[in-house]
């Protein structure tokens, strides 16, 4: 049976998008440890199935794995859907930094092949939305700049990119206020979840005002806030995992998960899962979240949390004080 999956506009680029997206890093075969390819098409095709309609990927994400596995799940059911990818920065460094030039993360000619590259793994004729995949507002005052911006007008005018929009640093989601506010980008996503909470305060307020659609990423904090790590989860070394929940931090998060769950689950969701991804919609300038899926039950359990019963300013209140900006980047 097909259900219907709310959806909400993604600002002023006009796409209504399902408020459950999926995020294909996972997918695309590299830092997540062991993924199959036969379940990642499957995970896809439940996905559309259940009304999902918006896809972030990235060339990045597998050198196009990513973007082709979602390109055929598309070709194979024959639907229609909201497809983002982004353009690495050409020095592979995440996050970007003020001190780095423009010309060694995004020169023009890099944006252009990568487009490309983009637009043959996924095989289509035009990319609904083109991310770039880092960004610093001290870019706006490198001198190479305008020629970037220049090669991101010409792509949209040569029908080549429908809209363009950014991919906010992890480590600060103000590093691309300015940028915004000049207009360049239609669309964002920003790290949003109930440990990192800092893009509600200065970055969706700016997007509601000015018409900017928000995609909400890493809705689990990586899987922090899935409810299914304890103090004893290991991750395989190939797994980025191994690193991001090193250390002191495995057992830090999974204390601050458990006083999550016990405040929401049972009252405000059926699962730590479906809060945190609750949470996010809890902000109306927020157009889509985009958990990254690589189970057929996670889909099914995800898409369930978008049944429009969202949190109030008052259980908003209360969360901010479980607000945890781990310094991962540090
Ligand atoms: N800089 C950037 O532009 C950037 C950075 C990060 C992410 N992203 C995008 O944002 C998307 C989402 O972020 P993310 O994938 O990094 O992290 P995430 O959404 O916070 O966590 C994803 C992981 O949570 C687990 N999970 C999902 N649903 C679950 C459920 N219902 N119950 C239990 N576990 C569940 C899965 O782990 P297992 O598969 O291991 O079970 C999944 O791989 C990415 O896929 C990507 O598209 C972009």
């Amino acid at each position: 049976m097909k259900t219907q999956l709310a959806r909400r506009r993604l600002g002023r680029t006009g796409f209504d998008v399902s408020e459950i997206g999926f995020g294909g890093w996972g997918i695309g075969k590299t830092m997540w440890g062991r993924t199959e390819d036969g379940e990642s098409s499957t995970v896809l095709r439940r996905a559309l199935e259940l009304g999902v309609n918006y896809f972030d990927t990235a060339f990045v994400y597998g050198h196009g794995h990513s973007e082709r596995l979602i390109g055929q799940a598309l070709r194979d059911t024959g639907q229609s859907a909201v497809v983002a990818t982004a353009v690495p920065p050409k020095n592979m460094e995440w996050p970007a930094r003020a001190s780095t030039p423009i010309g060694l993360a995004f020169p023009p000619e890099w944006i252009e092949q990568c487009t490309d590259r983009s637009l043959a793994a996924l095989r289509v004729e035009r990319l609904d939305l083109q991310q770039l995949h880092v960004w610093h507002d001290a870019w706006l005052k490198d001198r190479l700049w305008p020629k970037t911006l220049e090669t991101l007008g010409r792509l949209k005018r040569d029908g080549k990119v429908r809209f363009w929009a950014v991919s906010v640093n992890s480590d600060d989601p103000d590093s691309s206020l300015e940028v915004l506010r000049a207009g360049v980008f239609d669309a964002v996503q920003v790290s949003l979840n109930l440990f990192d909470q800092r893009a509600a305060l200065r970055l969706l307020p700016l997007c509601a005002e000015l018409g900017i659609g928000v995609v909400a990423r890493c809705p689990f904090d990586e899987g922090g806030l899935t409810g299914s790590l304890t103090r004893e989860t290991r991750f395989e070394p190939s797994d980025f995992r191994s690193h991001y929940f090193g250390g002191e931090r495995l057992g830090e998060t999974v204390r601050r998960a458990d006083a999550l769950r016990g405040l929401l689950v049972g009252r405000h969701a059926e699962s730590l899962a479906q809060a945190a991804l609750k949470f996010c919609l809890s902000f109306p300038a927020v157009g889509t979240v985009i958990p990254g899926m690589r189970r057929r039950s996670h889909v099914e359990e995800n898409v369930r949390a978008a049944d429009g019963r969202y949190f109030d300013a008052d259980l908003l209140g209360q969360l901010r004080e479980h607000a945890w900006v781990r310094n991962f980047y540090a």
